[in-house]
């Protein structure tokens, strides 16, 4: 079901030591493979739309797909999300499509317009039981040459995260942390500074926190992409272990798309290759959702959400 009170979701597993796995939805095979591996999990999830995937396949489809897969497993609870939202429009048209949260992204402004603009967003939201993620810093990979001072000046203060969830009164913060999206987050191996997660929730016990460019970027993926005529050479994402412990310090909700869109192109890639004379589309969609389900099912675990349904 769509749930009614998607912040008690979030609470519950900031207090349960868990996190939300939110999975970036593009087409019907992704929504499948997503939703039956939380139905065989048992764990509530979060599916969320970029303005990107809204656009290619039409926002209602989408919609559409995650309704019919309501249908199939109705005792799942399901939050519709939006993605990096922009603008109060596209936060606006998010609501009315029918999500019950969004994310608005005005972190590249400076702190006082994030402010004004992420107040109108909850404005809006909250009146129509919809809750809002807003965002702090600005996410991008901690390389080693990035000094002490450069890397403070990028990540999320734990101190202006106490005056800016005060301020606008957002239900849950997206928070920098030295994490960004793609398949390229770290040059070498990356650091993550998990420390600062430990900080804000310190000062913010009540606000769920937000890891985004959370894919592990799986090597064994990479691999096949690469041995089947792909180049994602140096592809680096990550670590598990980062995740779990993130999660241990306050994350409850965590970013994946890049993770889903690797298993996919491995599994093409390879039955293409092997098989140059397949062209129908169901053998090689069919067997690429069926990995999805296999590793999703696996975040499941790491991010210790299966079994987490309240009755
Ligand atoms: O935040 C980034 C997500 O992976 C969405 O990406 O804008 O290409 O759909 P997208
Ligand atoms: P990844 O690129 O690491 O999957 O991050 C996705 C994300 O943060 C979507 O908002
Ligand atoms: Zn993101």
């Amino acid at each position: 079901m769509i749930v009614k009170n998607p912040l008690e979701l979030m609470q519950d597993a900031m207090r349960g030591g868990y996190a939300i796995g939110a999975f970036n939805v593009n087409n019907m095979e992704i929504t499948q493979a997503i939703v039956a591996a939380h139905a065989a999990k048992q764990a509530p999830l979060i599916l969320q739309l970029s303005n990107g995937a809204r656009k290619y396949a039409r926002t209602e489809m989408l919609v559409d797909i995650i309704r019919s897969m309501e249908r199939q497993y109705p005792d799942l609870p399901i939050i519709i999300h939006q993605d990096h939202g922009d603008s109060l429009q596209t936060c606006q048209s998010a609501i009315e499509a029918g999500f019950n949260s969004v994310m608005i992204d005005a972190s590249g402004e400076p702190f006082e317009e994030n402010v004004r603009i992420t107040k109108e967003v909850v404005d809006f939201a909250h009146v129509r039981g919809v809750i809002v993620e807003a965002e702090l810093g600005t996410l991008g990979g901690i390389e080693e040459h990035v000094s002490v001072d450069e890397k403070d000046a990028r990540l999320t203060d734990p101190e202006e995260a106490v005056q800016f969830i005060e301020q606008t009164h957002a239900d849950t913060l997206a928070c920098a942390i030295g994490t960004s999206h793609g398949a390229y987050k770290f040059s070498s191996d990356g650091k993550v500074d998990v420390e600062r997660v430990k900080e804000i929730t310190k000062r913010l016990p009540d606000t769920p926190l937000v890891m985004h460019g959370s894919s592990s970027v799986p090597q064994e993926y990479v691999e096949i992409i690469n041995k089947y005529g792909g180049d994602l050479a140096g592809a680096r994402g990550v670590k598990e272990e980062t995740i779990s412990e993130a999660v241990q310090y306050g994350v409850s909700k965590v970013n994946i798309d890049t993770d889903l869109r690797l298993v996919m192109t491995a599994i093409i890639r390879k039955i293409l290759t092997e098989d140059p004379k397949q062209f129908d589309p169901r053998k090689y969609l069919g067997p690429a959702r069926e990995e999805i389900q296999k590793m999703v099912e696996h975040k499941i675990d790491v991010l210790g959400s299966a079994n987490k349904i309240r009755n």
